[in-house]
């Protein structure tokens, strides 16, 4: 608790560009879940070195990720958006928690397998012990949920068991967080290939559609969906292109899924995609604008970049004293 209210943790690496699915399934829901919750929203770039990075690329990328966040509506008065790298104690804790993992928790994690499979000439430790470092992030602010989509539940649930092993051996030292599954998180999927989440990383950028995309390129990739052969906008399983595209419109517009098919009774696939299309545009330009507007101020995200940073680094400290004690590490001599 921070203020009487329930701490928030959550990050995104800013590798790929990011889509859509990355706004309505966690952006947008990080924007509502602001008022309630304290919030820490981070750029997770330590995370992002398990796989080589161009530099300047890398750094370039951050930025423009943490200036997203605000344009996308976070208040950076009320929450806390920073660099992970800025703050030194997520890596502190990390190998802390290093030493209370076991090798065979990290072995069963599927991104794990997943990306050593698609970097297998570089399957390096920091890549293994991924999932401690999400823990040290998540445990340092004492975080009481964590907004994940589901591929990254496995994590959390190996971060619960990290944090009650720990408390386990020496009190109640951690917060045992829940996975926060947003009502409207809605899994965005790839627009060329239904069955597939919408992904930074797809080859075919038909399949996604970018944050940074102009509202010509969203209509044109809208019309180009993929959709059936069955001509009837019906929310069903069975269809599952023309379902993604409601769950899209419904998304954007806030509306139900039902009284949405009742709104496009009598209509066609093409009217149905130019309909999702001006939807989304409505969403995306706003949150454009704002981002092109705030790029411009070097020196005001600065200095939001300066205060953020201490803000967390604060009680990234408070926990850190405590396990460090615990552990039975010396005091520091301060006087
Ligand atoms: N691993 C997460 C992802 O790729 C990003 C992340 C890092 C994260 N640390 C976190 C998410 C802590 C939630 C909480 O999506």
């Amino acid at each position: 608790m921070i203020d009487g209210k329930k701490v928030l943790f959550s990050g995104m690496q800013a590798t790929g560009t990011l889509t859509l699915g990355n706004y309505l399934g966690a952006l947008k829901n990080w924007v509502a879940l602001s008022e309630e919750y304290e919030c820490f929203y981070s750029v997770v770039d330590l995370h992002s070195i398990t796989v080589r990075q161009d530099p300047a690329e890398l750094r370039k990328r951050a930025r423009n990720l943490l200036i997203l966040y605000l344009a996308a509506g976070l208040n950076p008065e009320k929450n806390c958006i920073y660099y992970q790298s800025h703050v030194s104690g997520h890596a502190e804790l990390a190998w802390i928690l290093n030493c209370f993992t076991y090798m065979g928790e990290l072995n069963r994690m599927t991104q794990f397998k997943d990306k050593s499979q698609k970097h297998a000439d570089n399957i390096n430790a920091g890549l293994f012990t991924y999932p401690v470092l999400m823990a040290a992030d998540i445990l340092l602010y004492q975080s009481d949920v964590v907004p994940v989509g589901i591929d990254q539940m496995q994590h959390l649930e190996i971060t619960r068991d990290i944090a009650q092993r720990f408390n386990g051996v020496y009190g109640d030292v951690f917060t045992i967080p829940e996975a926060y599954i947003g009502k409207s998180g809605a899994k965005i999927m790839s627009l060329q290939n239904p069955e597939k989440k919408m992904s930074k990383s797809d080859e075919n950028p038909n399949a996604s559609i970018y944050l940074m995309d102009d509202p010509d390129t969203i209509r044109r990739k809208f019309k180009r969906a993929v959709t059936d052969s069955e001509a009837n906008i019906a929310y069903r399983e069975e269809q599952p292109g023309v379902r993604n595209l409601l769950d899209i419109y419904c998304a954007c517009t806030g509306r139900m899924p039902q009284d949405a098919v009742a709104g496009f009774q009598g209509q066609g696939y093409g009217q149905l995609k130019e309909a999702v299309g001006e939807a989304v545009v409505s969403v995306l330009t706003p949150v454009q604008e704002e981002f092109a507007r705030l790029s411009k101020d070097k020196s005001y995200i600065d200095g939001i970049i300066k205060s953020n940073a201490e803000k967390a680094e604060y009680y990234a400290a408070k926990t850190l004293r405590k396990v460090q004690k615990k552990v039975g590490f010396p005091e520091r001599i301060r006087k």
